[in-house]
């Protein structure tokens, strides 16, 4: 196998779970959040930034390596490890939601999706086969099931052809997979808001006895308090003894209330998309350095925070290189926001390991801004 999940506790005050994920290339604590390097980098980042910061998973896009540089000239290079120069571990998302969400022109059908590249129109196809293929040519150590991720909201009919879809693609995935001794294949679980339907997703997957589980379909537009509705009943329908990774979620407020439901991995492009727009995640909430009001403020973006931005520049800097398109300024926003989830997902541990996630949660959230539920 593998994929080694151990389950080491379980907070006393909302269940949620300190792990430990081994893959071929490390383990890592969990919960955790997994910065995102769609294209074989995590943009403006250098590996050895990363894991200076305390990273030690990130994701990549199956689809968009696909298309550039091609799967085949990253398998000459000896793997994505390798091309990108990271030894910590990798998971890889399948195409299945990239497909859906970058590109307007597509066919579904029981052998895969018809599609146009998002880059130059050319048509494409992507099926689970392909889609397995392509992953193990690159090497990553998680790699995801193809599926499909219907919008939100969808029909009750539709989101069920949609799943059980899902399911015999899941099985096809597992078929076509070539090395699972050196990476484990994750099984997707969809079914939107229909408690039903995620449950016979989960079921169906949970039979093909992967070594992990995402929960997929989330954080697509529906309002907070229906994901963590979701969440709340789809989570333990997943064995307990294996990773529970929760696609696509990234803010601070729904990693702890996504943790509090059992889930132990997270990805999410925000805290990287919004630093190159210039805002920053602080402990007292969100600070848009680019405002006026910072011009003359040479205090650190947070300072409670110790990241290598915060202990060396300030807002006044950061404002200004910002606001001159100046990349050295993107560096310094993305450093941040990525260490300060690194280090909110930190102290999720350290709070699961002494009881207390529940008054870590009331008191986040209170410094944050957010009104309590
Ligand atoms: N990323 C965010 N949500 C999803 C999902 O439902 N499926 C896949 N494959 N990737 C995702
Ligand atoms: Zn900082």
């Amino acid at each position: 196998m593998a994929i080694q999940y151990e389950l080491i506790k379980e907070d006393k005050q909302t269940g949620a779970r300190l792990g430990k994920v081994t893959t071929p290339h490390g383990s890592f604590e969990t919960p955790v959040f997994m910065p995102v390097g769609t294209l074989a980098t995590v943009k403006t980042m250098s590996p050895e930034e990363l894991e200076e910061m305390g990273a030690h998973i990130i994701l990549s896009n199956t689809y968009h390596l696909w298309l550039r540089p091609g799967e085949d000239i990253i398998k000459e290079a000896g793997g994505l490890h390798s091309f990108m120069n990271w030894d910590g571990s990798i998971l890889t998302d399948s195409g299945g939601f990239q497909v859906f969400s970058l590109s307007d022109m597509r066919d579904i059908t029981e052998k895969g999706v018809h599609f146009r590249n998002h880059l130059n129109g050319e048509k494409l196809f992507l099926s689970p086969e392909k889609a397995i293929e392509i992953q193990n040519a690159l090497g990553s150590d998680i790699i995801m099931a193809f599926d499909e991720c219907p919008p939100y909201p969808a029909e009750y009919e539709y989101m069920k052809a949609s799943v059980e879809r899902t399911s015999r693609w899941a099985e096809r995935c597992l078929k076509a997979h070539k090395r699972p001794d050196e990476q484990g294949l994750f099984g997707i679980v969809q079914g939107g808001e229909y408690e039903d339907l995620r449950r016979q997703s989960a079921k169906d997957l949970v039979s093909l006895d992967l070594p992990g589980y995402a929960i997929g379909g989330l954080s697509v537009g529906e309002p907070k308090h229906v994901m963590n509705e979701v969440l709340s009943y789809t989570a333990p329908l997943l064995p307990k003894h294996k990773p529970r990774y929760l696609m696509g979620v990234g803010s601070p407020d729904s990693l702890i209330d996504g943790a509090i439901r059992g889930v132990d991995m997270f990805d999410c492009v925000l805290p990287t998309r919004i630093a190159r727009n210039g805002t920053c995640m602080t402990s007292t909430g969100r600070l848009v350095v680019r405002n006026a009001k910072y011009a003359r403020d040479f205090s650190p973006i947070d300072e409670h925070c110790n990241c290598y931005t915060c202990r060396n520049y300030s807002r006044a800097y950061i404002r200004h290189l910002v606001k001159t398109n100046e990349t050295f300024g993107f560096r310094l926003t993305t450093y941040h926001n990525l260490y300060f989830l690194v280090k909110l997902m930190g102290q999720v541990r350290q709070a699961i390991k002494d009881d207390c996630l529940g008054d870590f949660r009331e008191e986040f959230f209170e410094q944050y801004g957010f009104n309590k539920p």
